[in-house]
């Protein structure tokens, strides 16, 4: 076993040891369980950030050292993205936003005609952007299985006409946390002739994405979920209908060259790579925190590091099967493979009201609702559209009965089995002894009471 596959404690993040006030008035250290939502920064990209900061300069643009300085960590963080993500020669690297704004981009530049395929049970980030004029959009319905899932997506292709085709895929879910089979969905999208992009927002924070193996054309993922919370993401993968296209901006940085005509209208000539849609002063500091976290999670290992998680995993399932009123979201099943995501619901409990009560009694952070993925949870959940009920009303939610919403732990390379720990503990005593304070809701979030309940 090499040094890196023995990681037996957590990688050092930012927030580690924040105390936050309990309603009781008392402080205990904050448990961060909503890493899907956004990660804490991990210590080593803050670090590295504050290293460059009085380096900071503008990027592309200026003729001084800084400047020049900062372009070159810009243009360095790009390869280090490329190698983070096993790129092709051919491939590109578009710093982004998030992963959102990745694909907005990608469906942006889609030969006109389209036809996109994506399941039901996508995140919005990758359920929406294809709604728009010039593409078509084929929804799939949420698979039980991986083998359902590789046979919906070949009828849906056998029977769409020709033409430009693009299948759009999680490789985690942000809701269940389980893996999705991206390699034999894209060997299936390829006999047919449709491209894959890989949303992979929730997993290429959990595990080695190889773009090279997995076969897919585009890939995307947001830094603030992987340990780089300073606003850059990523689109990356085939240059070709990335260059055919109009600029996802039009700006600066983006055109070769503007010029003026003869009948007074303005000629523009278009970069092709990456700088055609990366329009305006570039996020420096976001990219570089992104080429960081991709340095840090490669060096410490992502052997060690699943394996790691894989455990926590382990403690978590183990721990909430002990408990008969908690019942775990799931569209694959009890043994299917999961990053360190896992939904669930309470019976007798309103998902929100549950959330508070671990925030304010406990110090937990978790999330409750739909997780912009209306469509999936209300599938797990056998529930139809229709808002969750008020803040401490009891909601049924045993399998065959009905719950409006769900709560959401997550966790990953910061995660000290303590707050695990404490988490099943929290759940125990709350399904036990019910929550010591009363809660009500205020803004359309529950929230604990100053009165003792
Ligand atoms: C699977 C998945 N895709 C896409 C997104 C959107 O990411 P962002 O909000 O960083 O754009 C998320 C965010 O939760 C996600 O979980």
């Amino acid at each position: 076993m090499s040094v890196a596959a023995d990681l037996r404690t957590p990688l050092a993040v930012l927030g580690h040891d924040v105390q936050v006030p309990l309603v009781s008035g008392e402080k205990v250290g904050y448990a961060a369980l909503d890493y899907a939502a956004s990660s804490p920064a991990l210590q080593r990209v803050w670090d590295d950030v504050a290293a460059y900061a009085p380096y900071y300069g503008s990027v592309h643009r200026g003729a001084g050292y800084l400047s020049q300085l900062s372009t070159d960590l810009f243009e360095q963080s790009r390869r280090t993205v490329e190698e983070f993500l096993d790129l092709r020669a051919d491939d590109q690297v578009v710093f982004t936003r998030a992963t959102t704004d990745s694909l907005n981009l990608l469906a942006g530049v889609l030969p006109a005609g389209t036809r996109v395929f994506a399941f039901e049970t996508e995140h919005h980030a990758s359920l929406l952007p294809w709604r728009r004029e010039g593409l078509t959009v084929g929804y799939l319905r949420a698979p039980r299985s991986h083998a359902e899932a590789v046979a919906r997506l070949e009828e849906a292709l056998a029977a769409a006409p020709e033409g430009p085709k693009l299948f759009c895929v999680t490789g985690a879910s942000n809701v269940t946390g389980e893996l999705w089979p991206v390699a034999e969905l894209t060997e299936t999208a390829h006999r047919y002739g449709a491209r894959v992009v890989l949303d992979a927002a929730q997993l290429a924070p959990h595990h080695r994405v190889s773009v090279r193996e997995l076969g897919v054309d585009w890939i995307a993922f947001s830094g603030h979920k992987l340990y780089a919370p300073f606003g850059a993401g990523v689109l990356a993968g085939r240059s070709d209908w990335l260059d055919a296209a109009e600029p996802y901006l039009a700006g600066g940085g983006a055109s070769r060259t503007v010029a003026r005509e003869a009948d007074g209208s303005v000629a523009v000539e278009w970069q092709t790579g990456p700088a055609r849609h990366e329009a305006g002063s570039p996020n420096v500091i976001g990219a570089y925190a992104v080429a960081s976290a991709c340095r840090a999670l490669t060096e410490a290992g992502f052997d060690a590091l699943e394996a790691r998680e894989g455990q926590l995993i382990a403690r978590l399932t183990a721990g909430l099967a002990e408990i008969p009123e908690v019942r775990v979201l799931s569209l694959f099943g009890p043994e299917a493979a999961r990053v360190g995501v896992l939904s669930f619901v309470v019976q007798g409990w309103n998902s929100s009201h549950f959330s508070a009560a671990l925030s304010a009694e406990y110090g937990i952070g978790v999330r409750d609702g739909l997780f912009c993925a209306h469509p999936l949870v209300r599938t797990l959940l056998g529930s139809e559209d229709g808002a969750p009920s008020e803040c401490g009303a009891p909601e049924p939610s045993l399998p065959g009965e009905r719950s409006l919403n769900a709560i959401r732990v997550s966790f990953g390379a910061g995660t000290p089995d303590e707050h695990l720990d404490r988490f099943l503990t929290a759940v125990r005593e709350l399904v036990t002894d019910g929550a010591r304070w009363s809660y009500r809701s205020e803004g359309g979030r529950c929230v604990a009471d100053t009165r003792r309940g």
